[in-house]
């Protein structure tokens, strides 16, 4: 909460602002309703004003009012949708509409619970709807104005969080007016929209500037605060990349599942079952080497991956269990597909050959 007084100076501040700088002859400004205030609002829920104008057109000239839509085939009113995205506010658009057929005799509801009831309205779209359409005194918090509110009285953590949100909600409330709530509202989104945009805002000409505690302070890059990122799982892979000469073995992993069909080295989950498989298959151990361990990060869990290097004395005929196995020369990448982690490590095997080759080498 505020001071009563900076809430006051807030909500005038924007007024006169809005007064002077603020859009007032949108398409959905003039002549207002609640039919085409809701309507607007659906529409720009993801999309900026400009793209919004010729849609909201063409579809106030096609569906007249609530009824003329309700009527109307979905399809129809999802055609008029095309290109404006997030279909899902299309169709609840409609089945709004013949909600409000049906119950409300094709009129807007005018009680907040009503409003909230309606399919693709929560609680920022049935304020701004019943403010800027009726003038009735609800707060609204749509981004823009969580931006805003974040900024200027530094609540730092992300507003998708439950706690963030009811805080700014309850600035919200402390913040709008009485009176002029249509004006106030209508200036929060418009300065979320122009000045204090995500990444730059242009504070200098802000009306609120002076007692913002982000611009005060020059970190309005912290606010809002950003989704906590969950810290992933660490699984571990044990690798063998079994060599004789100047060859390694590669084997394609199934067409399902992680790396689908790209090639590989052996995996195990433990380096006993690592031992088990060099054993099993009496092979014929030369030497043997761990290698450098090193992560890799898919989008759900990171992966330490532990690769072995171990030389063979003699080729095996047969390596079980890996039928789709390879045996490829250590001289170039080989020409298949290689997960990432798999390529790195031949290029590793490769960077050895190369200055082996390079010691060994007798003019
Ligand atoms: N975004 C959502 N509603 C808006 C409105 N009424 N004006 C500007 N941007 C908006
Ligand atoms: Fe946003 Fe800057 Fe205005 Fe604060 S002063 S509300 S950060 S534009």
């Amino acid at each position: 909460m505020l001071p009563q007084q900076e809430a006051v100076w807030f909500s005038n501040q924007l007024v006169s602002w809005y007064q002077q700088h603020g859009r007032k002859t949108l398409p959905w400004q003039l002549n207002k309703s609640p039919y085409k205030t809701w309507l607007s609002e659906v529409m720009l829920q993801q999309t900026q004003v400009a793209t919004v104008i010729p849609y909201f057109g063409r579809f106030t000239e096609r569906f007249a009012d609530i009824n003329a839509l309700a009527q109307a085939p979905l399809d129809e009113v999802l055609h008029l949708w095309t290109g404006l995205g997030y279909y899902a506010r299309a169709r609840n658009l409609h089945k709004a509409a013949q909600v409000m057929a049906a119950q409300y005799n094709g009129d807007f509801p005018t009680e907040f619970d009503q409003v909230l009831a309606l399919p693709g309205i929560g609680r920022s779209t049935a304020g701004a709807v019943l403010s800027l359409a009726l003038g009735q005194h609800y707060p609204i918090l749509d981004g823009n104005c969580k931006r805003v509110l974040a900024r200027f009285a530094a609540i730092s953590g992300w507003p998708g969080d439950k706690k963030v949100e009811q805080q700014l909600w309850q600035l919200a409330e402390q913040l709008t007016p009485e009176k002029t709530v249509a004006e106030f509202n209508q200036a929060m989104m418009d300065l979320g929209a122009t000045l204090c945009s995500r990444s730059k805002p242009r504070c200098v000409e802000c009306p609120l500037k002076l007692n913002c505690k982000a611009a005060l302070a020059g970190d309005q890059a912290l606010y809002p605060g950003k989704k906590a990122k969950k810290a992933l799982p660490e699984k571990q892979s044990f690798w063998l990349l079994l060599q004789h000469d100047d060859a390694v073995l590669l084997t394609q992993r199934p067409a399902a599942g992680l790396w689908g069909g790209l090639f590989g080295f052996i995996e195990f989950a433990s380096p006993a079952e690592r031992e088990q498989y060099l054993a099993l298959n009496a092979l014929d151990v030369k030497s043997s080497t761990e290698l450098a361990g090193f992560r890799h990060t898919f989008s759900h869990f990171h992966l330490w991956i532990q690769p072995q290097l171990v030389q063979l004395a003699r080729k095996p005929a047969n390596v079980q269990e890996q039928s789709a196995a390879t045996w490829f020369t250590i001289d170039r990448i080989p020409q298949v597909g290689l997960s990432a982690p798999a390529k790195q490590l031949f290029q590793q095997l490769l960077a050895t050959a190369r200055t082996t080759r390079i010691n060994n080498y007798e003019p």
